[in-house]
């Protein structure tokens, strides 16, 4: 990939210059560096009105040839992965290419001897451990879809993952470790399965040697199975657009969708993009602190990395824990030179002041990045001070599940910073802001509905089993364009600040939540009858999650129904959609039509009750004085 790799300004322009003039010889050439067992026919076919696209149609290849085998010859003995676990104490892994290699063939030969092949869709809930990285790319040596549950998610919400990608697979371990918490894995497993009749495989890797219920037949130990099979394992063949893997992401309406990426062009873009943000050279350690169970895991912390032959740490903790100089320890026990992380940890961290950074030698560092949400710029620049010294450039790159790679970044070193601005496109990427009638906005010094207005080869192919909700939510707002969903501002330069998301999404802690999904699950607490959530700032986590709720027979609620309904929403969706704040209140501001008006919801919670705006339109006005007095601070 050495003639795609962008190392100065000049190049850069250059690049965004032979992009928009000719899209297919630009990416055609970016592919040609990876390996194809048979090349391509047709660069690109697109249509966004029905949203088919199409990428390097006809080629045939295998991701995992190119994060691992390619690398074989000059680089067996580097480490690939580097595995950091939650305690400082338990002796890390350092897994070489070659070791990689047979670790993912033998993996890949006991899922084929159950029976998994090409195009079955196997779920993977796991925490981060080897195998989970190994797992996934079993997967896609044998041309498995694999869908990953990030592990914090309840038994409900894999479930409902599981049935709806008709998996027929999982893979997960008996317990897990997080922090200072012991969390069981395959019991929640058992209970999901109770309702997915489809999985007639379950994989269990040992992580904490908790006893657990085997169904015999259904479930296996995978160190048991692994005695029965080689470490060779030959590379299916996949044709670029077969997908490669589903990945559930929450949106303003109903349940998850499955964005469902494609083998070629989610290589392509996820290789291309790793070494240009990140500037990656060899011999670099890359510390992405997301879990695998994320986009950003996908993408950067395995596949981008692995794609360009770099060694990439896999922490299984969280970074206050033992301490809050656990992330700078890492750093500085394996000479960390690029760190990737969320604005919501640095915002974190700071709060415990500079002592526990000034503890640890943080020299090696070369990279800053930041993902998942705004970084304020308070946080941008002690990132930029205490960590990077002053010295590291910051990316901040803007992406998203559906885009499968960083899209608005800076390239490390190469393009202009600029704190709390993602930045400018990426070559290939052409973003632009409309009014809310659609309309381009063209001068320069903009701000509007973010929208794409040109296909790059990871974007979004499918929502699994339902295209039609996929044409509807990205092309249909806006014909000819892919919307994504945020708001953004240009500045004279063309560098971009993302503004947040104008639908009914919330960013908590860098994760995506339906309003809609969490009000479904308040609502089944039987004592609820209607509720309604909208987000609110939150120091720390970018957004908390603030709820209105009324109760059935005029109940006035108290800290135990509080409680209760905590606890429902940790059993439908998972600990991380548990709202902030919990408001029982009489009723809620509707028009007549009966629609609630969320605006004068999120301004009651954000406290700012001196504008309102027009009220007059609502079915019973005194509402929101009610609102306001009862306001949980
Ligand atoms: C949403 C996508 C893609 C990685 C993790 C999140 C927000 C993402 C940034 C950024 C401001 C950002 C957007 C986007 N977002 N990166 N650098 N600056 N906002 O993926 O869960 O699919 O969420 O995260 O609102 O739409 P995701």
């Amino acid at each position: 990939m050495s003639k795609a790799w962008i190392r100065t300004a000049e190049a850069y322009e250059a690049a965004c210059a032979l992009a928009a003039d000719n899209p297919k010889a630009f990416w055609a050439e970016i592919a040609a560096g990876f390996t194809w067992q048979e090349n391509w026919e047709h660069v690109l076919e697109w249509d966004f009105q029905h949203h088919d696209v199409s990428w390097f149609r006809g080629g045939k290849l295998n991701i995992t040839e190119n994060c691992i085998d390619r690398h074989l010859a000059d680089k067996g003995d580097t480490t690939a992965i580097i595995w950091e676990g939650n305690d400082p104490r338990e002796q890390p892994e350092h897994i070489s290419y070659k070791e990689l290699h047979s670790r993912v063939g033998r993996y890949a030969n006991v899922l084929k001897r159950q029976g998994v092949g090409k195009g079955d869709r196997v779920c993977l809930y796991m925490p981060m451990i080897p195998d989970l990285a190994i797992a996934v790319l079993a997967c896609a040596r044998i041309g498995a879809i694999h869908s990953v549950v990030f592990a914090g998610f309840s038994a409900r919400s894999l479930a409902d993952r599981i049935n709806d990608a008709g998996a027929v697979a999982v893979l997960c371990s008996d317990g897990m470790y997080r922090g200072d918490k012991e969390l069981a894995v395959k019991a929640v497993v058992d209970e999901a399965l109770e309702e997915c009749p489809g999985v007639n495989t379950v994989l269990v890797s040992k992580r904490t040697q908790w006893p657990v219920e085997m169904q015999v037949g259904r479930d296996h130990w995978y160190y048991e199975e692994a005695l029965h099979v080689g470490d060779d394992c030959p590379a299916e063949p996949m044709e670029s657009e077969d997908p490669l893997f589903i990945l559930y992401t929450s949106g303003s309406t109903g349940k998850p969708k499955g964005v469902v990426h494609s083998c070629g062009g989610y290589m392509v873009y996820t290789g291309y993009t790793f070494r240009n943000v990140f500037q990656y050279e060899s011999g670099d350690v890359f510390f992405c602190t997301a879990d695998i169970g994320w986009i950003t895991g996908h993408s950067y912390l395995l596949y981008g990395a692995l794609l360009n032959g770099a060694t990439t740490l896999m922490f299984e903790g969280v970074p206050t824990w033992p301490g809050p100089g656990r992330l700078w320890q890492i750093v500085d026990k394996y000479r960390v030179t690029h760190l990737y992380t969320a604005p919501t940890a640095i915002r974190a961290l700071m709060t415990f002041g500079e002592d526990p950074v000034l503890s640890h030698n943080l020299h090696s560092l070369k990279v800053l990045g930041t993902v998942g949400e705004p970084i304020n710029e308070e946080a941008w620049q002690w990132y930029h001070t205490h960590i990077g010294k002053g010295r590291c450039p910051i990316v901040d790159t803007w992406w998203q599940t559906e885009t499968g790679g960083i899209m608005i970044s800076g390239m490390a070193g190469v393009t202009d910073q600029k704190p709390a601005h993602a930045g400018l496109p990426l070559p290939g990427i052409l973003p632009v802001l409309l009014s809310p009638d659609g309309q381009e906005l063209t001068e320069p010094e903009a701000e509007g509905l973010l929208a794409i207005r040109f296909p790059w080869p990871s974007m979004i192919r499918t929502t699994f089993g339902d295209h039609q909700r996929c044409v509807d939510t990205y092309f249909k707002p806006f014909p000819g364009y892919y919307f994504t969903g945020d708001g953004a501002r240009r500045d004279a330069k063309g560098m971009y600040r993302i503004i947040g998301r104008v639908d009914d999404v919330i960013n908590v802690s860098g994760h995506r939540l339906g309003t809609a999904e969490i009000e479904n699950a308040i609502n089944h607490h039987p004592q609820v009858a209607e509720s309604a959530v909208v987000g609110y700032p939150h120091d720390i986590k970018g957004q908390g999650i603030y709820a209105y709720v009324i109760l059935k027979d005029g109940d006035a609620g108290d800290e135990n129904l509080r409680g209760t309904i905590l606890e429902t929403v940790t059993e439908h969706i998972g600990k991380i959609a548990r709202p902030d704040k919990v408001q029982f209140v009489p009723g809620l501001p509707k028009t007549r039509s009966g629609k609630i008006m969320r605006r004068i919801l999120r301004k009651i919670a954000e406290g700012e009750t001196e504008q309102l705006g027009d009220t007059s339109t609502l079915l019973d006005p005194g509402i929101t004085a009610l609102l306001i007095q009862g306001k949980i601070e």
